[in-house]
């Protein structure tokens, strides 16, 4: 299990290359992710540490008008998906960069504050699963410290 999440974690360093957030996408549809990326996260691991906020910035734009936007985040810990542990905004509508009903073709920069609490525990390797309706899926490998 480890050696083929490592395999899927180095395939997608290299097609992602160097720069930037090394995020994959989990089966978008009817909207493409044109940047994402995790402030204070360079490098190909996220690091989220205890007791801070991480900011995700995610901009997509959608082939429909989109009426509302729902938002769900899991954590993905050896291979079982679990929702994530913490409040956060769960319309999409809220944030600043997003302006709803979401018109088709029109890049939308969408940022999600993810509490990270001090009592999570030290996980090397998690991945942070989130979804948007059913048009956006995105993940990205992090690690508690
Ligand atoms: C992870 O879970 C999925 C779905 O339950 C399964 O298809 C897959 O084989 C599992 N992968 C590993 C590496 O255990
Ligand atoms: C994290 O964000 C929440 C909601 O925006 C805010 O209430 C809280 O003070 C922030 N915590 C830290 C450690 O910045
Ligand atoms: C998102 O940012 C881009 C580039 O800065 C801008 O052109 C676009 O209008 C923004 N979208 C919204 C909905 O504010």
């Amino acid at each position: 299990m480890e050696i083929t999440l490592t395999r899927v974690i180095i395939a997608v360093f290299i097609f992602k290359g160097i720069h930037g957030l090394q995020y994959s996408d989990c089966g978008s549809s009817k909207a493409v992710i044109t940047s994402a990326d995790v402030e204070d996260c360079p490098g190909n691991v996220c690091k989220l540490k205890k007791g801070t906020n991480a900011t995700l910035h995610l901009s997509f734009k959608t082939e429909d008008v989109v009426e509302d936007l729902s938002v769900r985040l899991y954590g993905i810990l050896m291979n079982h998906t679990m929702p994530y542990p913490g409040h956060y905004q769960k319309d999409g509508c809220q944030s600043d960069g997003v302006s709803c009903p979401v018109q088709p073709d029109t890049i939308q920069n969408y940022t999600l504050i993810i509490p990270v609490r001090k009592n999570f525990p030290k996980v090397p390797s998690v991945t942070i699963k989130l979804e948007i309706n059913d048009i956006i899926c995105i993940h990205i490998p992090g690690q508690v410290a």
